[in-house]
């Protein structure tokens, strides 16, 4: 067995080639024999805010005067369900609980933007050099906490990470060349060029096994005035240039037979899509489904998940109701509709059709509680073997009987069936991405679809309930809110989530219920998500959807 530094493994991702060995070197952590825990980190939304004094009023974005009324007034650890962004004494806190708690038991970390205050105040509006300044000081933590230690963290681009508000045009520019520089240590060598065009990149968070892809969803958000949003024939747009790379990239990831998390700030829908950037998003991942683990959003800061769905890219007149965040309603109505619909045809269901979207809730207290989840995933299959051990090849030793048993012989099948050639020849859709769909592969086998190496099993979300009654005397806790894992799952010897980080009341063996477990899913493949979701769209599971709607609301309102 030849061991070889990982990084130099990885060197022959993509556009790496071009880029000479010393520099991937340099600015590689030092990672060679880490050992794999099976999880990793999800954070998002920070929104620090370097004017937050304790003691203003909410309806100045906790900047100044004192609130007559007591439920306005800005905490010492933050604002919970309300307006204002996060004070530093909230970041910092959580950092350090991160690198006390978790910076041992997880393998990289998964950062989808928004490290900025919002831009609400007119009396003290934010200029860029502030937005940077606070990405650049958050960065410093996340090196600090993760990339120190050898831990990957893969950072994406929010709408407050940008000025004006939403608005990025095409790189480079001054923007994407900023974030080249603050994210210097995270963005790899081979993507150090290319990400000055459109501020996105691939990371293999373990080398040749499992990479990471970060979007830069502005390019996609029909908010940004500044891109033409994803026509078809407008090579130059640069939401198509974006989606030319990621289809590249998931072409050569399958090929290498890697498994990939796409990760981003704004959910893909095509209410927060330009229409166009959607049909290419949701055929993409149902194309690569084989491919793809999961996607990972933040932005909405509200705990829920959807499906993109390959009736969405049908191009019949009698539009689907699957539409998760319509303008009208609230979020939970939209994916009980949709859910609803699910459960009716469950019988019918054909997991080809589904790709999963998991959108985290945010570290803000705007407008509920601060939080982050970790995601364990299935490293079983690789023993205690050190990420380091990379055979001759270059694959990782353990996977190849793996690799070897999945590839045989995949079906094709046409892309959507539900668009017919004649409906594609009319003017509304001759020129929309929904008739310009490639053979889909279908595999029943891969790790989004059947528990196996590197599919993810679950998740634990940690939050700070009764924020408001803590202050520089009394510091808050992180307590689990739930986790998605059966019971059954937590005692195992490698467990999902560390007896330390679990409560008294489900760290003892022979616990059999509690409210901290309320779906107990096996795992998160495609088949698990629907299940879930077909549950909660049956009207009589009353108790199940208020849970739901509970933890999606972290116990607050529904807005
Ligand atoms: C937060 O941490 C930064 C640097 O790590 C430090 O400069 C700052 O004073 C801290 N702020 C608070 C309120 O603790
Ligand atoms: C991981 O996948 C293997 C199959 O490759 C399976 O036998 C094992 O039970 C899975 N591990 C967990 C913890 O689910």
């Amino acid at each position: 067995m030849k061991k070889r530094t990982l990084w130099l493994a990885g060197l022959w991702c993509g556009q790496a080639l071009a880029a000479p060995p010393q520099v991937v070197l340099h600015a590689a952590p030092s990672t060679s024999d880490r050992k794999l825990h099976g999880r990793f980190l999800h954070i998002t939304d920070i929104h620090p805010d370097p004017y937050y004094a304790e003691g203003t009023s909410q309806s100045s974005q906790c900047h100044r005067k004192e609130p007559s009324d007591d439920h306005q007034r800005a905490g010492y650890y933050g604002t919970p369900f309300g307006t204002c962004d996060s004070p530093w004494t909230l970041t910092n806190f959580t950092f350090e609980h991160l690198e006390e708690h978790w910076s041992s038991e997880i393998d990289f970390v998964i950062w989808t933007g928004d490290n900025a205050r919002h831009d609400e105040d007119h009396e003290t509006p934010r200029p860029l050099d502030e937005v940077f300044a606070l990405n650049r000081a958050v960065a410093k933590k996340m090196e600090d906490v993760f990339l120190k230690k050898g831990i990957p963290v893969v950072p994406s681009l929010g709408n407050n990470d940008v000025w004006p508000h939403n608005t990025l045009s095409p790189g480079p520019n001054e923007i994407t060349d900023e974030f080249a520089s603050i994210w210097d240590a995270f963005i790899p060598s081979g993507f150090k060029s290319s990400f000055r065009n459109g501020a996105y990149y691939a990371l293999e968070v373990i080398p040749d096994a499992l990479a990471a892809i970060s979007l830069n969803t502005m390019y996609f958000y029909h908010n940004n005035k500044a891109v033409r949003g994803c026509q078809v024939g407008d090579a130059s747009d640069p939401g198509n240039l974006q989606f030319d790379w990621l289809e590249e990239q998931l072409e050569m990831f399958r090929a290498r037979q890697m498994q990939v998390w796409v990760t981003g700030h704004i959910p893909p829908s095509d209410y927060h899509y330009f229409p166009e950037c959607y049909y290419r998003y949701a055929e993409l991942s149902l194309r690569y489904q084989d491919v793809i683990l999961g996607s990972l959003f933040g932005h909405l800061n509200v705990d829920h998940f959807y499906f993109v769905e390959a009736a969405d890219l049908n191009v019949s007149p009698e539009k689907d109701e699957m539409v998760p965040h319509s303008s009208e309603g609230t979020i939970f109505e939209a994916l009980m509709t949709n859910f609803q619909a699910l459960a009716k045809g469950s019988k019918h269901l054909n997991y080809d059709d589904y790709a999963v979207v998991t959108v985290s809730p945010s570290l803000v207290p705007n407008p509920y509680l601060p939080s982050f989840r970790v995601f364990s995933y299935n490293i079983s299959g690789l023993g205690s073997t050190t990420v380091g051990a990379v055979g001759e090849d270059g694959y990782l030793l353990m996977t190849k009987k793996e690799r070897a048993s999945r590839w045989r012989h995949l079906p094709y099948r046409h892309g959507n069936d539900g668009n017919d050639g004649r409906q594609c020849m009319g003017a509304g859709y001759r020129d929309s991405w929904r008739c310009k769909l490639r053979p889909w592969r279908s595999d029943s086998h891969a790790p989004s679809r059947q528990n196996t190496l590197w599919t993810p099993l679950g998740y634990a979300q940690y939050y700070i309930p009764q924020l408001e009654k803590y202050d520089e005397k009394d510091g808050p806790k992180f307590k689990l809110e739930y986790l998605t894992f059966p019971i059954s799952s937590l005692h195992l010897t490698e467990g999902p989530v560390p007896l330390r980080n679990l409560p008294k009341s489900l760290r003892e063996a022979g616990v059999t219920e509690s409210e901290l477990a309320p779906y107990e899913l096996r795992d998160l493949t495609i088949p698990s998500w629907l299940d879930l979701a077909c549950e909660l769209g049956k009207p009589r599971e009353k108790k199940l959807r208020k849970r739901f709607k509970k933890y999606m609301y972290m116990g607050g309102e529904d807005i």
